[in-house]
């Protein structure tokens, strides 16, 4: 079950060609629990490999997760209740969702990666967020190998964060996500200005999930890279928060600044603003650079290794620091 040396290169959407010493791809939760039962010095665990920058060889164990499997718990005519093995992919998802004219996961269509992973940084997109249909999870813990439940609550999500990103993390591995989806009744989310305009441009005056979905899709396709072509790990940076004092004194100098207010005292601003500001949208480092259409995605044309990356991130953290006195904070996981 336990392989050795296993170059890493098809399991991270950067294409980042590191080995690990030991790689297992575990199918169910008896040989999750015989490979954690092992002995290994350091451990990663991985499902698409979408927001991960791996920067050198991994020692010790990597764990690959991937568990098939959906399945309707209860449905009535408002909801469904759906649990989904942690290794399903995420889109395929989605799609499944919308094939039984389930509705609440449209508007996160063609995010990468793994359905397992979706609750660590809460992933969103486009005026949703994993958080608004999360039922619950469950995870094993990596000491007792004991099954655990993790309500809503329990997750702590914020943006791109949740306990498993904070609180508690790398003590556990998410086995399933259970979900309410409604089953009726849609709730159609257009109020994020690109999806109005694409459905206006599709000809769709009364959009049904599906129309969501397929909006979502053709404003992604235009914007981000597609890992199969060019390796990325999607937004590198998350949007920074700053107070509203330190928003004001920059856009007295930034007459254009984007923003967005998130409470009474604190708005975020658009990462790629800020790096396409400070001149970074589209430069090419030969194998390696920042993306022509999204400032915030660094992409890998092909050969290049997880450092150059690591370097090329942390030389526009210090371009954007000294500009706009901002930090900028990966999102990406940089193991
Ligand atoms: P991985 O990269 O495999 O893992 C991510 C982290 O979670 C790692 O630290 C890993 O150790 C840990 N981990 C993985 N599986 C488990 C598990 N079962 N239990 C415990 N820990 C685990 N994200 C968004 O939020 N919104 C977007 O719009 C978005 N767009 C993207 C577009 C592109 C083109 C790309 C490449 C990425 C995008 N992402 C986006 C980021 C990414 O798709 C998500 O973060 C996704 O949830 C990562 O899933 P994964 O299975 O690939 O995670
Ligand atoms: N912008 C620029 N130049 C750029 C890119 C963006 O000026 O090159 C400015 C524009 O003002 C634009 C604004 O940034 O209006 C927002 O851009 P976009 O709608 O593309 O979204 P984003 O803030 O860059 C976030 C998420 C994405 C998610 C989209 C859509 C983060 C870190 N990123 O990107 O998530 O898909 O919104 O909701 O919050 C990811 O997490 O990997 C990811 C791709």
């Amino acid at each position: 079950m336990i392989q050795h040396n296993i170059s890493l290169k098809p399991y991270n959407t950067f294409g980042i060609d590191v080995q690990a010493e030991s790689f297992a791809s575990v199918e169910g939760l008896e040989d999750l629990k015989t490979v954690l039962k092992t002995n290994y010095s350091n451990l990663l665990i991985l499902g698409g490999g979408s927001n991960v920058l791996l920067t050198k060889n991994i020692e010790g164990l990597v764990v690959h997760v991937d568990f098939k499997g959906i399945e309707i718990l209860e449905q009535n005519k408002t909801t469904t209740t759906v649990k989904v093995a942690a290794g399903e992919n995420w889109h395929d998802f989605v799609l499944w969702t919308l094939g039984q004219n389930l509705g609440g996961l449209e508007n996160l269509s063609l995010i990468p990666g793994n359905v397992g992973t979706a609750p660590i940084q809460n992933i969103g997109a486009y005026g949703a967020e994993l958080k608004d249909v999360f039922l619950s999870c469950e995870a094993l813990h990596l000491e007792t190998l004991e099954l655990e439940t993790f309500s809503k609550a329990d997750c702590k999500f914020g943006y791109r964060n949740s306990v498993f990103k904070s609180d508690i993390k790398g003590q556990y591995v998410i086995t399933s996500v259970t979900f309410e989806l409604t089953s009726s009744n849609h709730m159609i989310k257009t109020n994020y200005g690109a999806i109005s305009n694409q459905l206006e441009t599709m000809g769709v005056t009364r959009p049904t999930v599906q129309d969501v979905s397929k909006a979502v899709i053709a404003i992604r396709q235009s914007k981000l890279p597609d890992p199969k072509t060019i390796g990325n790990s999607g937004s590198f940076f998350k949007n920074p928060v700053v107070s509203s004092s330190k928003f004001k004194a920059l856009q007295s100098q930034f007459p254009n600044l984007p923003h967005y207010a998130v409470s009474e005292s604190e708005v975020k601003i658009p990462a790629g603003w800020l790096i396409e500001t400070a001149g970074f949208k589209g430069k090419s480092f030969g194998q390696y650079g920042v993306h022509n259409n999204q400032a915030l995605v660094l992409v890998n044309y092909g050969g290049a290794s997880g450092q150059d990356i690591l370097q090329l991130s942390v030389n526009i953290q210090k371009a954007i620091e000294a500009i706009f006195g901002i930090s900028l904070e990966a999102e990406v996981n940089i193991l």
